[in-house]
Parts: structure tokens; C-alpha cells; sequence
């Protein structure tokens, strides 16, 4: 899910004080203290809670299958230190400055990021976490890592569907080398790769076959401090080490026919960039964002300057964890239930027999917005998506906006949304759900003075 795509909608300016629930001074997440702001904080408990599952670690969960079928096959290709255990909470720096994002980048929002206060937030992506392990790799210098590995949960506030979850683990990798002892040995590496890569490709009965037609043409050209060869080198290094990613997760799916494009894209932190598609389903879908990373990174990581060259990539973990085990609903990965955990074992892909569907209640809120006056104060589509997750957290499959107008004489604009209620466990009686929609109903009064319709 790159950064640029998650953009929510703004659904109104308005000028009355919010009210503030009074919020604690002091957040204790995970054993550590953190002072709060009323402008600042919008992270709620419901979030907090989720903080410490840690299901890339649970050696029987999807994601922690997942994650060591990547892990395992990276490391037989390279050297990789692996970094599982960070803390979700990191510095705004970390997570954006640090990588160039500009200062009006939409996904600094707070509309779009949980902020703990104006400092400290619930890291959007695991790349937050790449100049600090540079800097471990390059003093660990005595194991000779070529690289590094990431794993852990990245928070974003979102829409509510059977595909989004506040909560996603992503994977974070990247590959160095050391000006000119490993630089020359580049071709022969890549070698290697394409031996491993055909090796499977036999072995397995498999064709990969890399559709580039129709993808547009790249518009970002070499860094001026690495020679043309170098940039080849680095990106065939790059694509071949994933393509070898996607092989491994296609053998154990049991996919004979494999076929992938490579996009052009951009990120603030490499140069050039790419993003990797696969066919699937009949369409074509983004897995995993990558490129050469930028020298300024490398400078920040106390790399002399010059010294080293490199790439990176971070993947998505549940969105392809769904798709290989036939997930139909991303809140199944949260579940406690045993016929849901009790499906899995480490090292297979096992795909996911469904018990039972449980029915779904539809319920309709319907507001007319507070009008719209100056500058300073704003409801966004995600604030509303807040409010239903805070209160009825996993008992809700979707949220969708089914009607919007404004009044031809008031000149107010009138809301509905669609609430399905639905649990993945059990059934949910009318009255259990009558009182959620009656909470989320007085949460959008409260919060942000919508007159209910
Ligand atoms: N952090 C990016 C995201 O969440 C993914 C990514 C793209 C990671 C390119 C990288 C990279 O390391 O080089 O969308």
C-alpha cells in the first residue's frame, strides 16, 4: 500500500469547538510513559490494545508463517540481520523526516496516522526503523551482514472493510554493498541468483513470465553518485532476490504459471523505484514497494560518504497471507478463536476451511454536518470510521457512505452511512447491537456536533 494512495477524504470544515474528552496525561503503552496533547492525540484505547500481539512472532499464525518462509528463503540467498522486536511507537522523524518526506506529505496527517502526541506516533510502515538498523549493520561490522531484515505491525487509520484493519505487518528489507571490495563481485552475485531462480523455475515446473508492455515508462533517472553499471547491477540484484520472494510463495501455493510486472513508482527515500505486480484473481495486484536507496539515507546512517550503495524493499504481509491461506476477511487474522488459530502450522500454506457465517445487521446513521465556516477544524471520512471501530471494534465488517446531499435551502449536508454488524465468532443479538449503534450514534454528537436525522 504505498504512501501516495492514502489520501482519506475530508468530509467537512467547521468552526465550533470540538468537544474533548478528557484525556489522561500520561499513556502507558507496553510499560513506557508518554505525555499527551489535546491538539495532538488521536490514538484511542481500542488501538493501544492491539499493540501487543504480535502475530508475526506466533510460529502458527498466517502472518508468522508468512513471515518465516520470507525470511528463511532471504537468508539463504544472503547474510540478513533480522530485527522482529522493534516497539510500534517511534519519533515523527523516524517515521517521515528522516526518509525526506516533504512537510505537506498527506500521510503526516491526523487524519491518516495515529499520534500519541505532536512527537510520537504509532509508526505508518516498518521503514521508520531503516536508518537505525544501518547504523546497527554498520557497527556490527565483524559478521560481515549484507543486510537487514524487518518484520513487525504498522498502524494506519483507515476505511472499515473486509480488507482493512488498522493494524498491518509489514516486512522490511534491504542489501548493501561496500565500495569496491563487494561492489566488484556484484555480477557474480546476481549470477548466482539466476541460477538459483532457474534452479526453481526446473525443479519446481514452473514459468515466470514478466509482463512489461504496458507499464508506463520510469521518470526517475540514476543517482549521480553511482555509475550507470552500478544502477543496473544494484536493480537486477534487487528484482531477481524478489522474484525469487514471489517463486517461493507460488511453489508452496502450488501455482505453476507465474506472472509479474514490474511498475515504475516513487518513494522519498530511493531512487529509482518500483513496484512489484502479480496476476491474481484476474487482475493485477501491488505487493511490495522497492528501489535503490537514496545516498542521504546512507549519510544519515554515518555511511561515509561514497562508501556504499544499496537497495531496499518493504512488503505487505496480510494482504498476500490472505491471499495464500483464502482469508476472506482481514479481522479472521485478529481472532482468538481456535477454529480459526487451529487451521495453521509452520511452514505450510494451508488454506482456510470457513466454519460458520454468521448473519449481519445493517444499520443507517444519517447527519446533517455542522456548517461550514472557517478553517480550523475538520471531519474526515476516518474520524467517522474511528468513532464505529472505538466503539464496536471487530463486531463490524464494513462502513460505507450510501447517500450524501445538501438541503436545497438550508444549504446543509446530510450523511449516511451503512454499518454491517456482523461478528466472525458468534452471533451478536439485536439489543447488543441496538446499543452499539445507540454509542456511535452519541459519539458523532459529541464529538463532532452533527445532527442526527
Ligand atoms: N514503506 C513503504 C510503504 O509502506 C514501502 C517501501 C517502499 C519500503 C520502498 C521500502 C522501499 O524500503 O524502498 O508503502
Amino acid at each position: 500500500m504505498p504512501y501516495i494512495k492514502l489520501i482519506s477524504r475530508r468530509i467537512c470544515q467547521y468552526s465550533i469547538l470540538k468537544t474533548k474528552e478528557a484525556l489522561p496525561k500520561l499513556l502507558t503503552i507496553n510499560g513506557k510513559e508518554y505525555p499527551t496533547s489535546n491538539k495532538d492525540t488521536n490514538v484511542t484505547q481500542s488501538i493501544l490494545n492491539l499493540t501487543n500481539r504480535n502475530l508475526h512472532l506466533n510460529p502458527n499464525h498466517p502472518i508468522g508463517i508468512l513471515r518465516t518462509i520470507i525470511e528463511t528463503k532471504l537468508n539463504s540467498l544472503s547474510p540478513y540481520k533480522t530485527f522482529n522486536n522493534f516497539s510500534p511507537i517511534v519519533t515523527k522523524w523516524q517515521n517521515f523526516d528522516s526518509l525526506g518526506f516533504p512537510p505537506t506529505h498527506p500521510g503526516r496527517s491526523k487524519s491518516d496516522t495515529y499520534y500519541i502526541n505532536d512527537t510520537t506516533l504509532l509508526r505508518t510502515h516498518t521503514s521508520a526503523h531503516e536508518i537505525e538498523c544501518f547504523q546497527d549493520i554498520n557497527d556490527d561490522s565483524g559478521h560481515n551482514w549484507r543486510g537487514f531484515l524487518i518484520s513487525a505491525d504498522v498502524y494506519r487509520r483507515d476505511e472499515i472493510d473486509k480488507t482493512h484493519y488498522p493494524v498491518l505487518y509489514q516486512m522490511e528489507g534491504s542489501h548493501l554493498w561496500t565500495r569496491p571490495r563487494e561492489t566488484s563481485n556484484m555480477e557474480a552475485e546476481i549470477k548466482s541468483l539466476q541460477s538459483t531462480l532457474n534452479e526453481m523455475l526446473i525443479n519446481n515446473k514452473m514459468t515466470l513470465t514478466r509482463c512489461q508492455d504496458e507499464v508506463e515508462p520510469p521518470t526517475e533517472t540514476r543517482q549521480d553518485y553511482m555509475t550507470e553499471q552500478e544502477t543496473k547491477l544494484c536493480e537486477m540484484h534487487l528484482k531477481t532476490t524478489l522474484e525469487i520472494v514471489v517463486l517461493e510463495l507460488c511453489r508452496l501455493k502450488n501455482m505453476k504459471d507465474v506472472k509479474m510486472r514490474w511498475t515504475n513508482t516513487t518513494f522519498p527515500w530511493t531512487q529509482p523505484s518500483w513496484e512489484i505486480e502479480i496476476w491474481w484473481d484476474n487482475q493485477w495486484l501491488e505487493i511490495c514497494g522497492c528501489g535503490i536507496i537514496k545516498q542521504d539515507l546512507l549519510l544519515k546512517s554515518d555511511f561515509e560518504k561514497d562508501s556504499t550503495i544499496g537497495w531496499a524493499f518493504g512488503l505487505g504481509l496480510d494482504r498476500i497471507a490472505m491471499l495464500l491461506f483464502g482469508i476472506p476477511d482481514i479481522r479472521l487474522l485478529w481472532s482468538n478463536d481456535k477454529r480459526f488459530i487451529g487451521q495453521f502450522v509452520e511452514g505450510q500454506i494451508n488454506t482456510f476451511k470457513p466454519y460458520s457465517k454468521y448473519p449481519g445487521t445493517l444499520r443507517d446513521v444519517a447527519f446533517w454536518l455542522p456548517d461550514i465556516l472557517q478553517d480550523n477544524e475538520e471531519i474526515h471520512e476516518n474520524d467517522v470510521m474511528e468513532i464505529v471501530r472505538d466503539v464496536a471494534g471487530d463486531l463490524v465488517e464494513s462502513v460505507k457512505l450510501t447517500d450524501e446531499f445538501i438541503h436545497p435551502k438550508t444549504h446543509k449536508r446530510s450523511l449516511c452511512y451503512r454499518i454491517n454488524y456482523q461478528s466472525m465468532d458468534r452471533n451478536i443479538t439485536n439489543s447488543e447491537i441496538n446499543s452499539l449503534q445507540e454509542k456511535v450514534r452519541n459519539e458523532l454528537v459529541k464529538k463532532y456536533h452533527v445532527e442526527l436525522r
